[in-house]
């Protein structure tokens, strides 16, 4: 599908992107991963033509890239750039509706696929489409920006750090949602991510840059069983965990930066904070931090009262562990949870932290990890 050959970018005598070959085969989530500066968004700039190689080629579908109209390349290609980069002077039908606009579809095949796509993000047609971003939660936007990318249905789709902003309740949700729908309609994806736990999530095939060049290329099983040096073994072992996985706790897997609200806040207060954080629930507590349950954006924007506190609007059931309980606890009620967290609290029912699947591909990167070194 995508094929780069000896492609070079160089910046005022500074190579940024050494001899890279690379290809990618239709249908493949493909991750690209490495430190600040390797040259991800380049790569991602060189696909779609933003930014020309030096030297080298690049092939779509066969097609060099040079040789097609560039009109004709974008429509091929969607593209969630680094910032969410939705235009804040435009409704939210117009922001996914650059694209189609661009190609002259009419105005009623433009209507009905913007429907479809907020449908497939569950987000209400009737009650999103003339919004502005500046009414939506940051995952909202977030989603937006995909669904941009995704508007004239593109065999290709290059996505740069999309999630980079993201709470992780909010990022697990997208997470899973992208990946549904790359599998459902079948699109080659080109990810880049900073975040190792992200990339052995979703990757079908992660490729792990340093300084333009690409030092291993590898499914997410090949590259924890076979670093191929001492930096891949590195950029892994960051995210290892303690070495006996049997003793790890709820708090070894638990990401500690939960975003909580008082339940005696109000509702527009909880709106404010959301925006703030860019997270589309909190966690609600009472005044000591323990912890009450879960307020969700559509909740309050269903059955808010402006003036009153949320706490009637708290979802009560959601799942809970202690911190100090086996890691393996909390992993099994992920799996068979309706959601897709748990949270974690002290002996005084204190919340500590929140456990997501994001979590648990860490922690089993770590047993395929240990397993390896110890033979
Ligand atoms: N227009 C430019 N002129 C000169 N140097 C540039 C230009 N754009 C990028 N670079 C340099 O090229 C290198 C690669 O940049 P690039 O944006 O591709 O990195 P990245 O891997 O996406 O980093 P990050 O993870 O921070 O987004 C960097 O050293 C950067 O400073
Ligand atoms: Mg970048």
């Amino acid at each position: 599908m995508v094929k780069l050959k000896n492609v070079r970018k160089v910046y005022n005598k500074t190579t940024v992107i050494d001899e890279m070959d690379l290809e990618i085969d239709k249908g493949k989530f493909v991750v690209l991963i490495g430190p600040s500066g390797c040259g991800k968004t380049t790569t991602l700039k060189m696909i779609n033509r933003l930014i020309e190689p030096t030297s080298g080629s690049i092939f779509i579908d066969g097609e060099e890239i040079t040789k097609v109209n560039p009109v004709l390349l974008r429509r091929k290609i969607g593209y969630v750039i680094q910032q969410i980069g939705l235009f804040p002077n435009m409704t939210i039908a117009q922001n996914i509706e650059v694209v189609p606009r661009l190609l002259k579809w009419p105005s009623e095949k433009r209507k009905k696929r913007t429907r479809e796509l907020l449908e497939l993000v569950g987000m209400d047609p009737d009650e999103y489409i003339n919004r502005y971003p500046s009414e939506l939660s940051g995952g909202q936007q977030q989603r937006i920006g995909v669904l941009r990318a995704l508007a004239v249905e593109p065999p290709l789709i290059l996505m740069d750090e999309p999630f980079g902003a993201l709470d992780p309740i909010t990022r697990e949700t997208l997470q899973d949602e992208v990946k549904k729908i790359q599998k459902k309609l079948n699109k080659t994806v080109v990810f880049v991510t900073h975040d190792m736990d992200e990339a052995l999530k979703m990757a079908d095939i992660i490729v792990i840059m340093k300084d333009g060049k690409i030092i291993q290329m590898d499914s997410p099983e090949e590259l924890l069983a076979n670093p191929a040096n001492d930096f891949v073994a590195e950029f892994i072992g960051k995210h290892r965990l303690k070495t006996d996985t049997e003793l790890q706790t709820v708090e070894d897997v638990m990401k500690p930066n939960v975003v909580t609200v008082l339940k005696s806040k109000g509702t527009a207060e909880s709106i404010s904070l959301m925006r703030q954080k860019n997270v589309d629930s909190l966690i609600v507590t009472d005044d000591n931090g323990r912890l009450e349950g879960v307020v969700t954006i559509d909740k309050i924007r269903e059955l808010g009262k402006t003036g009153k506190d949320i706490s009637g609007l708290v979802e009560r059931g959601v799942p809970v562990v202690k911190t100090d309980a086996e890691a393996k606890t909390a992993f099994d009620m992920l799996i068979t949870g309706r959601l897709g967290f748990v949270i974690a609290v002290d002996d005084e029912g204190r919340v500590k932290g929140i456990v997501t699947k994001t979590s648990m591909v860490k922690a089993l990167a770590d047993i395929v990890w240990k397993g390896n070194e110890n033979g």
